[in-house]
């Protein structure tokens, strides 16, 4: 039987030890994205963005799948069958939630726990990092139903792919497993089911015990430099460490002492002590 959640309901979330775990939540519907769960997926991003209690979000599903890509009934037909206006806002409320995620405050995490199609590589792409089931299937279904791989999917696979995995996987529609996904750059890596909270978890404690604000401007670094030429990204870095000092020079300036004075740590070994 068919269950409809109130659009409160598309999402669900606890923050525990300072991670939250973002779910979508439609799992009788294979978590796909329809307007409310985007809509309400935004709500909850807002929400969690500069929570003091939060350090690290981590996004996955309920259920079988992490999601099974855009709802083709509500995201494509009916929006479709409301004229342009629709689509346009529908896309928006979409392209938007994803956008947030990509230039997150917070370093984010994809626990990729089963099924993820389709509109689904653009939250996965938005997500710092990623971690999959074995369990996971990938796929660009697109080709299977009769359009291209849109709303950014195309160019999440050729931002991760090599370009005759790319060409394969948009053009067969066949679907890949975890470690396959993990062995193609798709996600950092691939665990069994059973064992893939307790991995990132560790990987979310870590990143814990980094300086925020050295996390924030690392990882904008990281996906504004792919996009600059050299020099571009040269320059780029120096004024982006520049203006991260000016939140937070202190950190700076101790993980420099407790490695130089007090030789109490080695930055190519760990972390300084954040606390001091
Ligand atoms: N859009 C709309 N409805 C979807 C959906 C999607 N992307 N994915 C799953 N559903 C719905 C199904 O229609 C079904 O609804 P019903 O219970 O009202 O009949 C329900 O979710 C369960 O799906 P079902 O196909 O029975 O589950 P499954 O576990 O056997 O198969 C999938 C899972 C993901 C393989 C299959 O649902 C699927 O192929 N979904 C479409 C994936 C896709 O192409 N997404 C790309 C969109 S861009």
């Amino acid at each position: 039987m068919s269950i409809e959640h109130a659009e409160q309901d598309t999402v669900t979330f606890r923050v525990e030890g300072k991670i939250a775990w973002v779910r979508f939540h439609r799992p009788e519907k294979r978590n796909c994205m329809s307007p409310k769960l985007n809509r309400q997926m935004m709500r909850v991003l807002e929400q969690l963005e500069f929570r003091e209690d939060v350090g690290v979000l981590v996004l996955t599903g309920e259920g079988t799948a992490w999601s099974a890509g855009m709802d083709l009934k509500e995201y494509f037909r009916e929006t479709e069958a409301a004229g342009l206006g629709a689509m346009r806002n529908a896309q928006r409320e979409a392209y938007g939630w994803w956008r947030r995620l990509r230039w997150y405050q917070k370093p984010t995490i994809a626990m990729v726990n089963g099924w993820c199609f389709g509109g689904g590589y653009g939250p996965l792409f938005a997500c710092d990092l990623a971690f999959a089931a074995d369990e996971a299937m990938f796929g660009l279904s697109e080709v299977n139903w009769g359009i291209l791989p849109g709303g950014g999917a195309s160019k999440v696979a050729t931002e991760l792919l090599s370009f005759r995995n790319a060409m394969y996987h948009a053009m067969m529609g066949e679907n890949i497993d975890g470690k396959t996904a993990a062995a193609w750059g798709l996600v950092n890596e691939s665990h069994p089911l059973d064992k893939l909270e307790a991995r990132v978890t560790a990987v979310a404690n870590v990143l814990l015990k980094k300086n925020p604000v050295a996390l924030k401007a690392t990882k904008d670094a990281v996906r504004r430099a792919r996009e600059m030429t050299y020099d571009n990204a040269e320059d780029y870095l120096i004024r982006a460490q520049e203006a991260a000092n000016s939140f937070d020079n202190h950190g700076r300036k101790e993980g420099m002492r407790q490695f130089i004075d007090d030789k109490t740590y080695k930055p190519g070994l760990g972390a300084y002590e954040k606390s001091r």
